[in-house]
């Protein structure tokens, strides 16, 4: 499977549109927005899966245990049921490599302090 190394160079502005119509209406960026149907997702970047506070996570999120970066996140958002069986977010991924690559600058810009 490609990795993100092999990723084309992401573009923020076109992820910020990707994550208004496909992430917005269960996950929040901003520090302290609050949980939606899906945990905020400030401070993404360094923390290990399932453990942000105050969020119920299923059993399948929090045994996962890796850390999410720009490659655990590359490789998840290609497929989350595949990379985390049994997570309770219902997203079926994103298939082009670009729109992960934008995505996840878009994520590094805005859920990093
Ligand atoms: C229909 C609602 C929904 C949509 C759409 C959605 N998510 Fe989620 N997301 C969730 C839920 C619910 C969880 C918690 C999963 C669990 O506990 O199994 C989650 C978990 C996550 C996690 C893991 C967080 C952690 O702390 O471990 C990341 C990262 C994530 N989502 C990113 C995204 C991105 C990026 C998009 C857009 C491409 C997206 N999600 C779209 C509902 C959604």
């Amino acid at each position: 499977m490609a990795t993100f190394n092999e990723a084309p160079p992401g573009d923020s502005k076109a992820g910020e549109k990707i994550f208004k119509t496909k992430c917005a209406q269960c996950h929040t960026v901003q520090k302290g927005a609050g949980h939606k149907q899906g945990p905020n997702l400030h401070g993404l970047l360094g923390r290990q899966s399932g453990t942000t506070a105050g969020y119920s996570y299923s059993a399948a999120n929090k045994s996962k245990a890796i850390i999410w970066s720009e490659e655990t996140l590359y490789e998840y958002l290609l497929n989350p049921r595949k990379y985390v069986p049994g997570t309770k977010m219902v997203f079926p991924g994103l298939k082009k490599p670009q729109e992960r690559a934008d995505l996840i600058a878009y994520l590094k810009e805005t859920t990093t302090d």
